[in-house]
C-alpha cells in the first residue's frame, strides 16, 4: 500500500477501503497531513468557497439523567453546578445572537426531565415565530421518534447525535449498561427520516479508542451520510472516572477532519470548541485542513462555566458570541471570512 495514492484516492473517489484507512492512519507523518490537509482544503474551497458558517450555541441545561463517563454533567458528580434556562432567557440569547449576525442557534443540553416535548416545542416555536430566517439546531439527545416529529413539526430543522464510537464494545466502556449503540443508532436514522439535517460524530482520543474503532467511525459517517460531523479531541474532567485518562491529540483530530472532509465531500464540517481548547488557534488549524463551520458560544455569561463537559471548556475570548469581530479577524488572516447566512447543507 502507498500513503500517496490512497489520499489521491480519497480525493478523487471520496473512498478508502478499511485497510486503507488503517494504514493511512498508523503511517501518518508530517508529510502525509500536509498532504491531506492540503486537499481536504481544496475540497472545501471547491463546495463552499472561503465561507465560514457561524453557529451560535445555546446551552439550555446542565441537568442530565444519563452516566456517561467522559462527560463533566454526568449524573453522578455531585460537583457539577446545575442550571437550566427559561423559554425567555433562550429567546433573549437568540435576540442577542441575532443583533450579531447568527442565522442558525443551537440549543444543546444534557438529558433534561424538565424538557418534555411540549415544553420543548413550545420553545422552538417562539423562536421560529421570532426568527423565520434563522434555522433552529437542536442537540438534546435521545428522544422517541414521536419527541423528535413534534420538534420538527414545531419548526427545528437540524439535529446533533454524535454518535459517540461505531463500535459496540468500545461504546459499552465509555457508557453506562442503560445506554446502547443501537438505540443511539435507532435515533440517529429516525431524525433523518423524519427531515432533520442531522449530525453524528466522535471523539478522537476517547479512553480504549483503537485505530480499527476509529475506521468503524469513518467507515458508519461515509454509510449514513449525514449533513453534519462533530468530531473533536476527547479532553478529560476532573470529577470523572476518565479524570486521569489522557486527552486525544490536536494532531490526530485536525488529520481526521481532513478525512472527514475528503469522504464527504459537502459535509458541515464544524471546527470544534474542544480543539480549540486543546490547542491555541486549533479552530484556525481545522479550518485550514477542510472545517467550514464555527459555533461560537451564546449562552448567557452567568451559566457559561457551569456548562463543564471537560476542563478548562472555552466560552470566551474568540469562543464568545460577542466576540464575532474578533473571530472574523482570525478568520480573515487565513484567508476565510465569516458569513451571515444560514448556511444549511446543499447536494
Ligand atoms: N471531552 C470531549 N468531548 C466531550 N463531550 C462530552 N464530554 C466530553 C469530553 N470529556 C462531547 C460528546 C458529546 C458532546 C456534546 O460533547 O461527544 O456528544
Amino acid at each position: 500500500m502507498n500513503t500517496e495514492k490512497i489520499i489521491e484516492k480519497l480525493y478523487e473517489n471520496a473512498e478508502a477501503s478499511r485497510g486503507e484507512l488503517e494504514f493511512l492512519i498508523d503511517g501518518r507523518n508530517e508529510e502525509t497531513a500536509q498532504k491531506l490537509s492540503a486537499l481536504a482544503r481544496r475540497r472545501a474551497l471547491e463546495n463552499f468557497g472561503n465561507k465560514i458558517y457561524v453557529r451560535g450555541l445555546i446551552e439550555i441545561s446542565s441537568f442530565c439523567k444519563n452516566d456517561c463517563l467522559y462527560c463533566g454533567i454526568r449524573r453522578s458528580n455531585g460537583k457539577a453546578q446545575r442550571y437550566r434556562l427559561t423559554k425567555d432567557e433562550i429567546l433573549e440569547c437568540c435576540r442577542e445572537g441575532y443583533g450579531l449576525g447568527f442565522r442558525t442557534f443551537v440549543l444543546q443540553g444534557g438529558e433534561d426531565a424538565f424538557f418534555t416535548d411540549d415544553v420543548t416545542a413550545g420553545i422552538v416555536a417562539s423562536i421560529r415565530a421570532g426568527f423565520p430566517d434563522c434555522a433552529i439546531t437542536l442537540s438534546l439527545g435521545e428522544r422517541s421518534r414521536e419527541s423528535y416529529e413534534k420538534l420538527f413539526r414545531a419548526g427545528a430543522n437540524r439535529y446533533l447525535l454524535r454518535h459517540e464510537t461505531a463500535t459496540p464494545e468500545h461504546y459499552a466502556k465509555l457508557h453506562p449498561k442503560e445506554l446502547s449503540l443501537e438505540n443511539r443508532m435507532e435515533c440517529l436514522r429516525a431524525l433523518k427520516e423524519i427531515g432533520f439535517q442531522t449530525g453524528c460524530g466522535f471523539m478522537v482520543g476517547s479512553p480504549f479508542q483503537t485505530t480499527a474503532d476509529i475506521v468503524n467511525d469513518l467507515m458508519f459517517i461515509k454509510s449514513f451520510s449525514p449533513q453534519m460531523v462533530g468530531i473533536g479531541p476527547f479532553i478529560p474532567h476532573h470529577d470523572t472516572p476518565f479524570a486521569d485518562k489522557p486527552a486525544g491529540a490536536a494532531e490526530l483530530t485536525v488529520f481526521l477532519l481532513s478525512v472527514v472532509r475528503l469522504m464527504n465531500p459537502k459535509v458541515l464540517l464544524p471546527a470544534t470548541t474542544a480543539l480549540g481548547t486543546i490547542e491555541d488557534g486549533g479552530r484556525e488549524r481545522g479550518v485550514l485542513a477542510g472545517c467550514n463551520v464555527v459555533m461560537p458560544n451564546l449562552s448567557p455569561l452567568s451559566v457559561r462555566k457551569k456548562y463543564m463537559l471537560y476542563d478548562n471548556k472555552l466560552s470566551t475570548g474568540e469562543e464568545a458570541a460577542e466576540a464575532r469581530a474578533a473571530l472574523e479577524r482570525r478568520m480573515e488572516k487565513i484567508g476565510y471570512r465569516v458569513v451571515t447566512e444560514r448556511g444549511d447543507y446543499k447536494d
